[in-house]
């Protein structure tokens, strides 16, 4: 089968490889991946500073669809041609997150290896099933953007028709954010720096949105669009450089969902978090249970992935570079297979 792997850090580093199929194990089913979508986390882990000491090599990307091709000895929960896609931590079923489940991640590492490839063998239990009324490519973008944006408004921010929720740029995260808000009856302000991508955020149904390039105090306008109030919830994915406007856009008492660092590591105020008694949450992507919820929720509502643009398998290291440069709105796709 066809793969690529990490030898050296570096986009253009990638390397297409030929590889030995694999044979599923007893518990264990045999997918054959028609789809794979990029998160930022790829373009980290590719070239190295997700995680600078990595074993190698190593299969990225986590998120990717396919079909069961073949099942291991004792396994009564998939069937051939089960449409599935693997879990972002394999081991994570339900509860809190923990050392151990968080380790099972996909595409950070040989130890469990990522899905930039035509098959992979995973436990019966570490895939999930494929809504109806998605394709493979569509299905492909939820297993890490989408679960986190659940995570962050239903789990950690039981968010309520009628809240506020504020979403930071247009990438998977954000714009599956909005999705869920808007589906959970929330009002959505949303922000971007492109005057277009504000334009398709309002067709998505976003409420009221800011060019927070043009106007760089855009927390002073998150506090005028919400009588000085401020959000209930923020989709903090910007780190260091929106930190701080992010907790100055939040109401007492609200909700900060930290998930992301586009602009760095940040070093914060803690003085304005405990005057104004919020609630800064990390998120961790999310559990088995979290995706079985999410997918209900996925299929009640019809809800369609944005995806922005599909790549061919031979086309991995443009996807990537196109990821970084963050032209993209909503998901980047990698079609795997003819
Ligand atoms: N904790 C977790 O479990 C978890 C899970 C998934 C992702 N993440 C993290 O969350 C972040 C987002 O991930 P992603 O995959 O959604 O990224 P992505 O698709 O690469 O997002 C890129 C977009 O972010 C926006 N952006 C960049 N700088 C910004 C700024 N200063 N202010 C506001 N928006 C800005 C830009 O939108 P515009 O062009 O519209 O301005 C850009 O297109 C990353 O840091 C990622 O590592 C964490």
């Amino acid at each position: 089968m066809r793969a690529y792997e990490i030898h050296e850090f570096g986009i253009d580093k990638l390397k297409l490889v030929d590889l030995e199929t694999p044979v599923a194990a007893p518990g264990q089913v045999l997918v054959k991946f028609h789809a794979a979508s990029l998160n930022y986390r790829d373009v980290m882990v590719v070239s190295g500073t997700y995680n600078p000491r990595m074993k190698m090599p190593a299969i990225p990307l986590s998120d990717g669809a396919g079909e069961v091709v073949s099942v291991g000895e004792g396994v009564a929960k998939w069937q051939l041609g089960d449409r599935v896609m693997p879990l972002f931590a394999q081991q994570w079923y339900d509860g809190e997150s923990s050392e151990e489940k968080r380790k099972t991640s996909l595409g950070a590492g040989p130890q469990w290896q990522g899905v930039l490839r035509e098959f992979g063998t995973f436990d019966q239990e570490s895939v999930v099933r494929i809504p109806a009324h998605l394709s493979y490519e569509q299905a492909a973008t939820l297993p890490c953007a989408a679960l986190t944006a659940w995570n962050a408004l239903q789990v950690s921010g039981r968010v309520r028709a009628g809240e506020t929720v504020l979403t930071l740029g247009t990438g998977g995260v954000s714009v599956f954010a909005l999705q869920f808000a808007k589906m959970a009856g929330a009002r959505v302000i949303a922000t971007s720096g492109s005057d277009a991508k504000l334009a398709k955020l309002q067709e998505l149904g976003a409420d009221d949105t800011i060019n927070y390039r043009t106007r760089e105090d855009w927390d002073k306008a998150v506090l005028e669009l919400t009588e000085r109030r401020g959000v209930d919830h923020v989709i903090e994915v910007g780190g260091a450089g929106t930190l701080a406007r992010s907790i100055t856009s939040v109401r007492i008492a609200g909700h900060v969902a930290m998930i992301g660092a586009l602009t760095g590591a940040a070093g914060f105020d803690p003085i304005t978090v405990f005057m104004k008694a919020i609630k800064l949450q990390g998120i961790f992507v999310g559990s088995r249970a979290m995706m079985e919820d999410m997918l209900r929720a996925v299929v009640e509502n019809k809800l369609i992935p944005v995806v922005d643009r599909i790549f061919g398998f031979d086309e991995a290291a443009k996807a990537l570079t196109y990821m970084s440069s963050g032209a993209h709105f909503g998901k980047v796709v990698i079609k795997i297979g003819e």
